[in-house]
């Protein structure tokens, strides 16, 4: 078993994944871990619907529609308020710049390379090659501070992955289908689908698993004081 530290530290986003299936009771697991994440008055305000073999394909299928009635490969985007605040100030703009030009810059795709670049988002729709899915699901009603409690589940759960030799991917991508989705899992009018997420095996023989992404140190976001 890793130390939670180690944990935190090799987790990666992975965007390659190989076919070796991850069983029903590794999914089962996972979310049994992932389920004594905090919650501010213990609400647990997450819902998790995970899609393997089949029901997997499906969901594919539905992103796939999607992107053929989609006149340049991108599906229109739905609910992009719940991804990045508009127009984007520094110092985010260049982290979110930098992070993209590092991953195509690792897979060998040209900045000018309009196509090459929108292929790859579209893997997005494949869950990257994943033998899971997950869709994390929240009540509308919910709050900010229900947000967040719901993105400490989804980290628990891709921590613990980390321990069992899983490789995750959060994928708030699959939200610009958020509707489409509603419709195919049959979802109540309150539901409301923020995030998918990756889950398999990582390919290590992907140049794209090699990311690393930068983080500002300590002293750029954290005041320490009366030490
Ligand atoms: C909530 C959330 C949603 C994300 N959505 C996507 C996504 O749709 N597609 C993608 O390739 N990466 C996505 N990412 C991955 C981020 O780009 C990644 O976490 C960030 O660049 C830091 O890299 P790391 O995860 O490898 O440490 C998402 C991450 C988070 C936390």
């Amino acid at each position: 078993m890793l130390s939670v530290t180690a944990a935190i530290r090799q987790r990666i986003s992975v965007r390659k994944f190989l076919s070796t299936p991850v069983s029903e009771s590794q999914v089962h697991e996972l979310l049994d871990t992932a389920r004594w994440s905090p919650s501010g008055g213990n609400l647990q305000p997450w819902r998790v619907i995970a899609v393997a073999g089949a029901a997997l394909a499906a969901v594919i299928e539905v992103a796939h529609a999607e992107l053929a009635r989609s006149a340049d490969g991108v599906p229109r985007e739905q609910g992009a308020d719940l991804v990045y605040p508009p127009k984007l100030w520094e110092p985010y703009r260049s982290r979110r710049f930098q992070v993209g030009e590092d991953m195509y810059a690792l897979m060998g795709v040209a900045r000018d390379d309009r196509t090459g670049r929108l292929a790859h988002v579209a893997r997005n729709f494949e869950f990257f090659g994943a033998p899971v899915g997950l869709f994390f699901v929240i009540d509308k009603r919910m709050g900010r501070a229900q947000w967040a409690h719901l993105g400490m589940f989804m980290q628990t759960l891709a921590l613990a992955a980390v321990d069992m030799g899983l490789g995750t991917c959060m994928q708030e991508f699959w939200g610009t289908i958020r509707d489409s989705l509603h419709s195919h899992f049959a979802l109540t009018e309150s539901d409301l689908i923020y995030c998918g997420m990756s889950l398999g095996y990582a390919d290590p023989t992907a140049p794209v698993n090699r990311l690393r992404s930068a983080r500002a140190p300590v002293e750029d976001f954290a005041t320490l004081r009366g030490f």
